[in-house]
């Protein structure tokens, strides 16, 4: 892997890969040292053209707990227009001789667009650009969900994937990278996955992808999953009308607190994600999101190892000697 700019592009080998570094790296999160010396005097930019909370910060504590000099780059707001300011930005990243560029952008391809331009030597990982795709937090969920059937088997979650897990992703999914990248990955590791969602909130030719599509929320808890992903309404991207009004929407659609008694009372474990910002009361009420049935800690928690595993399998080399040496420095007591 020379770059993260999907999850499409992902194979079963290389998903589960990371998957596991992650889990190494959540280890030494564990130890009363969180650093490891694998990236000292390695620099990582994060550029973010979009707000974000969790993303940048778990981006940057993950840099800095491999020993990379961290390096934040404000450029939201910048009157410069996107072409241009991307490429101005890009090469003073080049100057500053950046290995690893974290970008977020508004414009759907702008990391692709870094990645091949020649206008960079780094490696380039995709924070989320516009609708298209936000690889790390699939990879984030996806380690969050295999973490949670590993913990009700009572096996480890090393080397597994999700085959025959069942989730559900509810809500604006014409709006969400995360939808996307989600579905991608989640196809690729085996689970079967359900859109929800209002007719007017799902992308034209969302059909033709590898899931079922259900219109009724209710009907698909009914049924039975194993986890339900909450998407945030997306208003900062929306110029019309995609619903009657909010609290239509959340009687519909939003996982409200008598879906969460219904959840309670019914037999089985479906666990309830969400990647942030939540509006609560909108998508997801305060109960749910507070619930044992959540793991939306959990996320944020993992968030911050799975960043790590993908900066180090980027900036370190092949995979197999990237874990070995995590391994060894486990072990030592360097740092
Ligand atoms: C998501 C994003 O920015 O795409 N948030 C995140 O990265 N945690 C989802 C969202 O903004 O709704």
């Amino acid at each position: 892997m020379r770059h993260l700019l999907s999850t499409s592009s992902l194979s079963h080998a290389d998903s589960v890969g990371v998957l596991d570094v992650a889990e190494e790296m959540a280890a030494v999160g564990q130890r009363e040292v969180k650093k490891l010396p694998a990236l000292r005097g390695r620099t990582v930019v994060n550029l973010f053209f979009e707000d974000s909370t969790r993303t940048r910060t778990s981006f940057e504590a993950a840099g800095k707990r491999l020993s990379a000099d961290v390096i934040n780059f404000a450029v939201k707001g910048s009157s410069v227009s996107k072409g241009e300011s991307l490429k101005d930005t890009a090469q003073t990243l080049e100057a500053m001789s950046a290995d690893a560029v974290v970008i977020r952008h508004p414009s759907s391809g702008a990391p692709h667009r870094l990645a091949s331009s020649g206008w960079i030597d780094a490696a380039v990982l995709n924070a989320g650009d516009g609708t298209h795709e936000h690889p790390t937090q699939a990879l984030l969920d996806a380690f969050t969900l295999r973490r949670h059937a590993a913990q009700l088997a009572g096996r480890s979650s090393s080397g597994t994937d999700l085959t025959g897990m069942r989730v559900a992703i509810v809500g604006d999914v014409l709006h969400s990278r995360v939808a996307r990248s989600n579905l991608w990955l989640l196809k690729t590791l085996g689970a079967e996955v359900t859109l929800v969602a209002p007719p007017t909130l799902l992308p034209v030719g969302a059909h033709a992808w590898p899931c079922t599509i259900s219109y009724d929320l209710d009907e698909t808890l009914r049924g039975g999953v194993d986890a339900v992903m909450m998407l945030r309404l997306q208003a900062e991207r929306m110029n019309q009308a995609f619903f009657p009004s909010t609290r239509e929407y959340s009687r519909s659609w939003g996982f409200d607190e008598a879906r969460l008694a219904a959840l309670q009372s019914a037999a089985g474990d479906t666990v309830i994600l969400h990647p942030g910002p939540m509006n609560r009361g909108l998508e997801i009420s305060a109960a749910a999101a507070d619930s044992d049935r959540s793991l939306i800690l959990d996320q944020v928690r993992n968030g911050v190892s799975v960043r790590m595993a993908a900066l180090y399998l980027l900036l370190s080399g092949e995979h197999h000697r990237g874990t070995a040496d995590v391994q060894t420095t486990q072990k030592g007591t360097s740092t």
